[in-house]
């Protein structure tokens, strides 16, 4: 059918998936907890390089109790990149912390360091609490933690990194949601791996681990009666969505191949348009999740929201990258420290069908969409 639509990054579950749901049916483990949990946490843990892991319902489940964990609360503050999805502040909130914006780095759209160490200092001037710096990885890319890492253990400030968008990205030889005191992937529908929704949290820590698998299970004590320490949350990954996930996670390299070739076909098409710059370009460790194009429309002649509108006809669906969260309307007063870039961004990003699901024939149907519009302007 020419005209089903084309999303940016739909699930791609198979064969291999189905197979793994029903064995963890049959196996009579449909229960919240199981094997397939256990299995999918050690696996996940193995590929990232830490030595524990957490499975959660969501990633913002695992963002809310990690920096529970690293003892956020009231009176405190936790600084987050303004341009991010919203859950990363969201958990800041959750926890009576309050979030303090920092702008990003126009060519990445990842943490602006030096901005990130400015804030840093004057935070400790003014005598703030500071509970935890948590970078974003961007779109698939690793913040600059060689920056990063040093700047927060000086001011002796924890790092929670926001692997969302990450799995499977490397940077210095590095994986994704292992730099800092703890990192926490999303399986959410959109990213990488799906386990249609469920999330991760990774870390070296065994106090960080035990402390967030505790909070994670209704704060329930390990004794045979039900005795509660502290106000829990119930919060793990139920066995049959770990099942989809051990699946996922053992094709995630074929999928971030997928990626890269849909990225290399933005590449190609727009490496000669002028005003245009794929976000990000040129980092080798990236997963590819989604392609961003930058238009600067005095140069381009033409606006992210023209092609946008070019595509939406043609049922091809794009997204204007977040927006920052210091312009958001429940974030209004929220501080910040900020030079503008994530406004840019904002204003002349535009994110591309990117995912591994797409068919030769959604990908036909994009180039010759994004052609069609180039070749009229
Ligand atoms: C940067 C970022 N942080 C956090 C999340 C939240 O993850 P989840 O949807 O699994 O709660 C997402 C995606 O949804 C995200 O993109």
């Amino acid at each position: 059918m020419t005209n089903e639509k084309i999303h940016l990054s739909p699930p791609d579950v198979g064969p291999l998936e189905e197979r793994y749901a029903i064995a963890a049916i049959r196996s009579g483990w449909v229960a919240p907890l199981g094997p397939e949990v256990d299995a999918f946490e050690s696996e996940m843990a193995r590929r990232v390089g830490t030595a524990h892991a957490v499975a959660t319902n969501s990633g913002t489940a695992a963002l809310h109790l990690g920096l529970l964990a690293l003892g956020a609360g009231p009176d405190q503050v936790v600084v987050v990149p303004t341009l991010t999805f919203a859950a990363t502040a969201n958990a800041v909130v959750y926890t009576g912390a309050r979030p303090f914006f920092v702008d990003c780095d126009p060519s990445t759209g990842n943490l602006d360091v030096g901005l990130l160490e400015e804030t840093l200092a004057r935070l400790r001037r003014d005598g703030r609490r500071v509970a935890a710096v948590m970078p974003v990885d961007m779109f698939g890319r690793c913040a600059d933690y060689e920056r990063i890492l040093p700047i927060c253990a000086e001011a002796g400030v924890p790092v929670l990194e926001d692997a969302a968008e990450a799995l499977g990205a490397v940077r210095g030889g590095q994986a994704a949601g292992s730099f800092g005191q703890a990192g926490v992937l999303s399986f959410n529908g959109n990213k990488i791996i799906t386990t249609s929704g469920g999330g991760m949290l990774l870390t070296d820590d065994a106090t960080i681990a035990d402390r967030v698998r505790y909070l994670a299970t209704q704060a329930r004590r390990p004794v045979p009666h039900y005795e509660h320490g502290d106000i829990g949350y119930n919060y793990r990954l139920s066995n049959l969505l770990a099942a989809i996930g051990r699946a996922q996670l053992r094709r995630l390299d074929t999928m971030i191949a997928r990626r890269r070739d849909m990225r290399e076909l933005y590449a190609k098409m727009f490496a000669a348009v002028p005003g245009v710059r794929l976000l990000g370009e040129g980092d080798p460790g990236e997963n590819y999740w989604l392609t961003v194009i930058v238009v600067d429309p005095a140069e381009a002649g033409w606006d992210a929201r023209d092609l946008a509108a070019h595509l939406a006809d043609r049922q091809i669906e794009t997204r204007p990258i977040w927006m920052p969260m210091h312009l958001q309307p429940v974030h209004a007063g929220v501080e910040a420290a900020l030079t503008g870039a994530a406004d840019r961004l904002f204003a002349t990003g535009l994110t591309l069908p990117s995912g591994s699901a797409l068919k030769e024939s959604h990908r036909a149907r994009v180039e010759h969409a994004i052609d069609d519009f180039l070749t009229t302007r």
